[in-house]
């Protein structure tokens, strides 16, 4: 009964709506949702919360630009997230919005609670203001321009509330000091003591200038400020005033990204203790995901979008790649070529060839029901006691977050399973009793280590560990298994196997690599990912619906023109491009387009195409497109035919 549980409360950052979730976005959800489902094996009654993080100036200019209210803007971002973490089956317990009124509420009682206990004041913001853009640039100084518009700031005060955030720099170094596993990693926490130990200045968290925010009651108009309102979602998620009743608060873990630690370490502990709240138990910063050395970004053009890889290889592949291949808290570079080179090697090679060795020899040899052992021999021993001896290890490092380590371990059991079994040779023992009765141990061995390697692996690979549960014939879900009851001996012989299952079939890496760089310069769609099962590499992308009208002046966004093609040759490694350069009357551009079967090189030279211009720039195979080509798709297999001109056109004339 979840009453008898211990509750445990974890908490991804909540996201802003300016964008879409991309890898990074991504990144921090998986790691939660991990958690989670680790928790909740361990005997947990968990809760995780998300959501997004939907006021200021930033929604007032995206709703203005899109010609629709920001409550409108932000309604259809909000389910866009929620949305897509559906999709991807990672969508947590409670999906907060800062434009939820029990949030207003929350952070109404927030600042009551801080302004009565003499933490907030009244005082004078003055900073750089862009009166075009209506809004405050940070950082900037006298004689600054606008990073936006690029237009000179002027020097503006205006009244606001202030928090006495200078109050608490000893309370808050006592804290950390009373609670080191408070901030983590340890380099961060050091970082974060001596920020703290360098003086603490006074917060605005009010203002006048931005209309889009929560009001404060009876102080119209002002409105809370960023982290403020955004800090206090955590607590809004989970009862807000009556946070007691709820039983989640203090959370267990907050999950952030490293650039928004000090926001969670200093300000949030900071404004629960004006208000006489309790504080969070940890704070988790982990590093980024790099593409090309640099944080993913929309703006520059950088972001790896998580749908396409879903795609091709599944969700759970997405999962292993981001948890295995980067040392949590620190940064990691994402590379589809790493991802696919993981997805082969430790995937299809590793646990799902495990895993349909091991049913297929039972079936042929036992009627497809898990055998009896027999007396075991050394080899027996060896493999039982590794297996045995590694399950508290695993959890060990899952409960330090040390996702990588934990997986490592999980494999290295699998590659040690796989190895007894070649040198074992089952399939080489005879029709003797005795032959029949050591194959009868040898497979109940390699069954027994699948069971075990399946639950531990089951926070991570939520899906395929629940196809090779079903393969064994295991009764439940894998994941209510008792991690804690977990231990080698536990399977039944007899138990008849059930379906066979497709775990993770082989993939051409350039293919698969090809076909996610396609997917990502396509509008995304929300659609359903392939059903469990289906093969990753020939799922059928989202199913198409009936397009939806849209006015001309959407239309008139894409800005088209005549081009002419200069270059073009084939890309090392790339089977499917064409790199070109291409003249567009005002400039020579190179782009990549996805023809090469269908077009030789030497002939597209000279020849005139229509030319998308306004296209943020992208890599495809690591090289660089700025532009995209029209062509039609032609037939079942989508054969490009490049859009021409029948009459002589000028080069550079625009498509209207
Ligand atoms: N809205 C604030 C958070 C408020 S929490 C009370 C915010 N939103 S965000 O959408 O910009 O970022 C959310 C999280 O995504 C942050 O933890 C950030 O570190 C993470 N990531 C964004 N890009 C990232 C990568 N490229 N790699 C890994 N995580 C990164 O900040």
């Amino acid at each position: 009964m979840a009453a008898d549980k211990p509750k445990f409360y974890i908490t991804t950052p909540i996201y802003y709506t300016n964008g879409l979730p991309h890898i990074g976005h991504t990144y921090s959800t998986i790691v939660c949702d991990t958690i989670r489902r680790y928790k909740r094996m361990r005997g947990y009654d968990v809760v995780m919360t998300t959501g997004t993080d939907e006021h200021g100036v930033n929604v007032e200019r995206a709703a203005k630009q899109a010609g629709v209210s920001e409550t409108e803007f932000v309604a259809k971002m909000a389910a866009d997230w929620r949305a897509l973490w559906d999709e991807l089956g990672i969508q947590g317990d409670e999906f907060i919005r800062t434009t939820d009124l029990k949030h207003a509420h929350t952070v109404q009682w927030l600042f009551r609670l801080c302004r009565e206990n003499g933490y907030v004041y009244k005082g004078h913001y003055t900073g750089q203001y862009c009166i075009y853009d209506n809004a405050f640039v940070n950082d900037a100084k006298p004689g600054d321009n606008c990073p936006d518009c690029g237009r000179p700031t002027e020097t503006i005060t205006e009244e606001n509330y202030f928090f006495k955030l200078s109050a608490f720099q000893k309370p808050l170094l006592d804290f950390y000091q009373k609670n080191p596993g408070f901030i983590q990693p340890d380099t961060r926490r050091n970082e974060i003591i001596s920020f703290v130990e360098g003086g603490l200045k006074d917060l605005s968290i009010t203002r006048t200038t931005i209309r889009w925010g929560i009001p404060v009651p009876g102080e119209e108009p002002h409105v809370f400020y960023v982290w403020f309102d955004a800090l206090t979602a955590y607590l809004s998620a989970v009862g807000g005033p009556q946070y007691e009743e709820h039983g989640y608060w203090p959370a267990d873990v907050h999950l952030v990204g490293k650039d928004i630690i000090r926001f969670h370490t200093v300000y949030w502990p900071a404004f629960l203790m004006a208000a006489m709240l309790p504080l969070p138990k940890q704070v988790w910063a982990h590093g980024w995901f790099l593409m090309d050395a640099a944080k993913m970004s929309k703006s520059k053009g950088n972001v790896v979008l998580p749908r396409p890889i879903v795609y091709v290889l599944g969700m759970d592949a997405l999962r292993y790649y981001v948890l295995r291949d980067t040392v949590f808290g620190q940064d990691g570079n994402f590379s589809y070529d790493a991802l696919v080179t993981r997805y082969n090697s430790d995937l299809a090679n590793g646990l799902g060839n495990f895993a349909s060795r091991t049913a297929a020899m039972i079936e042929k040899n036992f009627s497809g029901k898990i055998p009896k052992p027999g007396s075991l021999q050394p080899q027996d021993e060896a493999l039982t006691k590794e297996i045995q001896s590694a399950i508290g290890e695993v959890l060990e490092r899952f409960d330090k977050c040390g996702f990588s380590l934990a997986l490592e371990l999980i494999w290295s059991l699998i590659a040690a399973a796989d190895k007894y079994l070649a040198s074992e040779q089952p399939w080489a023992l005879g029709t003797s009793d005795t032959d029949a009765q050591r194959r009868a141990t040898i497979l109940w061995t390699a069954a027994e280590a699948l069971r075990v390697v399946t639950v531990l692996a089951h926070p991570v690979l939520p899906d395929s560990t629940a196809r090779v549960w079903t393969l064994l014939g295991q009764p439940g879900h894998v994941g209510s298994q008792d991690l804690d009851g977990l231990r080698w001996g536990q399977l039944k012989p007899g138990t008849p196997l059930g379906k066979s299952q497709t775990l993770f079939p082989r993939i051409e890496k350039a293919e698969a690599i090809e076909r996610m760089e396609a997917m990502e310069n396509e509008p995304q769609k929300p659609a359903t990912a392939p059903a469990p099962g289906t093969t990753p590499g020939v799922a059928a992308a989202a199913p198409q619906s009936a397009p939806e009208k849209i006015g001309i002046e959407d239309f008139a966004k894409v800005e088209m023109r005549v081009g002419e093609i200069k270059t073009a040759e084939r890309i090392v490694g790339a089977d499917k491009l064409l790199k070109l350069t291409v003249d567009i009357g005002t400039e020579i551009r190179q782009i990549c387009a996805g023809i090469a079967p269908y077009y030789e090189p030497d002939k597209l030279i000279g020849r005139k195409v229509a030319v998308v211009t306004n296209l943020a720039p992208r890599k495809l195979r690591g090289v660089e497109s700025n532009g995209m080509i029209i062509a039609a798709s032609v037939g079942p297999e989508g054969r490009p035919v490049l859009a021409g001109f029948h009459e002589d056109v000028e080069i550079g004339a625009r498509l209207k």
